[in-house]
């Protein structure tokens, strides 16, 4: 079975898409610095505890281990933080993922799938969005990711490293039964927040309740963190049979405005949601919608979860499993 290497597999998405990978019998290494991940989200032997910076450590790995392809999942991943500290975002997600390219050049691996963001595209002028809108990121975070994206088209040009991009919309929901969930540090995203506020009774702010939208909250594309796994795992198969190099969006291309989650929060815990409106944030589009037509085609992936109160419902357990836990 092919060898691949996880960085950032002890985060959220990146342990989602180890245990997929494990169950599929793929031979695992994870490469994290728990910065940011936990170790309880990586079977023990299968972690490097390790920094993407270190290029000398990765060429060793590298050269030990013999992967077949990468996953590239380390980076920071909060907005707002890289608007007060840019300099540590490129530092992070750019150097870090030149250090990585530069210890995969020199131990000749040669097939990547990268974590991108649907943030590229800032506030995209057409809804659904298609990989072909403009690159107009309004964030140090989402240019940090453009950055990567752009360097992996001259390393594919002139390195012969061939790579997917994955622009993912919002991810969330966790897999029944692995024990796995969103536990980001500080959170910022809206589903854990909302049923958090439900188990704490501290309200969740609703940021700006006065878009142009039907119910003036902002809709997103929810995509639920198994679906996107699933994506990563076919892509890496793609590239392994030799496929070409790809950029490709992971959304349903179905939006809901925050109000209709806070409804599915309550319609899945039977409880009320406390929340107050707060004023917009800079740089939120007022709906981020994908058009998946290019991942379905190529990959022949389809969402299996297409409704919200069913993703609720598998982030609401992840939560009071960790509740009754602690
Ligand atoms: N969560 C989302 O909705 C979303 C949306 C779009 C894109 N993404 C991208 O998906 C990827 C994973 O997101 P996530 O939500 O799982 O984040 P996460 O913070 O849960 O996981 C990221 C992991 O990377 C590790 N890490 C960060 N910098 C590192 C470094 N320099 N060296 C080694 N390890 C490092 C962290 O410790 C953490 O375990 C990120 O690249 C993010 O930008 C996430």
């Amino acid at each position: 079975m092919a060898k691949i290497l996880v960085t950032g597999g002890a985060g959220y998405i990146g342990s989602h898409t180890v245990y997929l990978l494990l169950k599929n019998g793929f031979d695992v290494t994870v490469v994290d610095d728990l910065s940011r991940g936990h170790m309880h989200n990586v079977p023990l032997k299968r972690l490097r505890e390790l920094r993407l910076q270190d290029t000398e450590a990765l060429v060793d790995l590298c050269d030990t281990v013999k992967f077949d392809a990468v996953i590239h999942f380390a980076a920071y991943i909060a907005v707002g933080e890289s608007t007060e500290q840019p300099e540590l975002y490129f530092s992070n997600n750019v150097g870090g993922s030149l250090s990585l390219f530069t210890a995969m050049r020199e131990t000749g691996v040669r097939r990547l799938v990268f974590s991108s963001s649907a943030a590229v595209y800032g506030t995209p002028k057409e809804v659904p969005v298609s990989e072909d809108a403009p690159i107009a990121p309004v964030s140090p975070y989402g240019e940090s990711k453009a950055m990567v994206e752009r360097m992996l088209r001259w390393l594919d040009e002139y390195s012969g490293l061939r790579s997917v991009s994955l622009r993912y919309f919002n991810a969330c929901g966790a897999e029944p039964g692995s024990g796995l969930g969103e536990e980001h540090e500080p959170e910022t995203h809206l589903l854990p927040l909302v049923l958090r506020a439900v188990l704490t009774g501290e309200p969740v702010t609703v940021f700006g309740d006065d878009y142009a939208t039907p119910d003036g909250t902002c809709i997103r594309d929810y995509i639920h963190v198994s679906d996107l796994a699933r994506a990563h795992i076919l892509a890496v198969e793609k590239l392994l049979e030799g496929a070409p190099s790809d950029t490709l969006n992971v959304g349903t291309g179905r939006g809901y405005s925050v109000m209709e989650v806070l409804r599915a929060v309550e319609k899945v815990t039977g409880k009320k949601v406390p929340y107050k409106i707060g004023p917009r944030r800079a740089g939120d589009p007022p709906e981020l919608v994908a058009d998946p037509g290019r991942l379905k085609r190529t990959l022949g992936w389809e969402p299996e979860y297409t409704d919200l109160e069913r993703i609720v419902a598998t982030a609401w357990e992840f939560e009071q499993a960790k509740k009754e836990n602690k």
